[in-house]
């Protein structure tokens, strides 16, 4: 594991959670939440993720871990970079129902901002998110991301036609502390 919390950990994106990746999100709330609307077949995710791995240079990913006992993976987080102008845009999930409003989403959103400002050196990092996702919301909120704006008419919740809510977080509002930067502290 990379990054260490209280609730959360974030450690590699590995080959041999495909199968996990892929269970996650056919959760029906993670479908809802990501506004995707069809199940995606195994064979089509191990196919998206030998994509992902060759990508590396353009993107965050990591396994979210349950450390709330013994560490335990439980979903992902991952920021989509545009070099040019040093942002990226951030996704998460918790993959099991039972993991969810425990706090663990709230700190994986703020050790994943934690590396993308003080390891990947990303000057904001955005997302947009169903307004109706509340709890989505709040843990964004949470862990430092602001809202900046809403997108009319541009998704669908449970069958109805709702905005989108945007969000941005740069360095400057970073809550800390830092995970990243207590690693490279000297021992006194
Ligand atoms: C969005 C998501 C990652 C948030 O993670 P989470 O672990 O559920 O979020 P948190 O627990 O940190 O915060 C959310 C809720 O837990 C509560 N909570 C936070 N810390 C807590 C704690 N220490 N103890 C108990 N409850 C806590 C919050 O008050 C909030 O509850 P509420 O919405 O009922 O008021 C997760 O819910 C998820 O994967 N959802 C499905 C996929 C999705 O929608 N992704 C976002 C797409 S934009």
């Amino acid at each position: 594991m990379w990054l260490r919390g209280q609730r959360a950990g974030l450690g590699p994106y590995r080959g041999d959670l495909v199968a996990d990746y892929w269970r996650w999100e056919q959760d029906p709330g993670v479908i809802v939440g990501y506004g995707r609307q069809t199940p995606e077949s195994l064979e089509a995710r191990t196919e998206g993720y030998q994509h992902q791995a060759r990508g590396t240079d353009d993107q965050l990913r990591f396994t979210v871990y349950d450390v709330t006992s013994t560490p335990v993976p439980v979903g992902t987080s991952s920021i989509l970079i545009d070099h040019h102008v040093r942002t990226g845009e951030f996704f998460i999930m918790l993959g099991d129902p039972a993991r969810r409003g425990n706090g663990i989403g709230t700190e994986a959103i703020r050790l994943t901002l934690d590396y993308a400002f003080h390891v990947t050196n990303l000057a904001c990092v955005y997302l947009s998110v169903l307004a109706p996702n509340t709890t989505a919301i709040k843990a964004y909120e949470r862990a430092g991301f602001r809202r900046i704006g809403e997108r009319r008419n541009s998704g669908y919740w449970l069958g109805q036609r709702v905005n989108e809510v945007l969000m941005d977080a740069v360095p400057d509002d970073f809550p800390g502390p830092s995970a990243v930067k207590d690693l490279l502290r000297p021992a006194l």
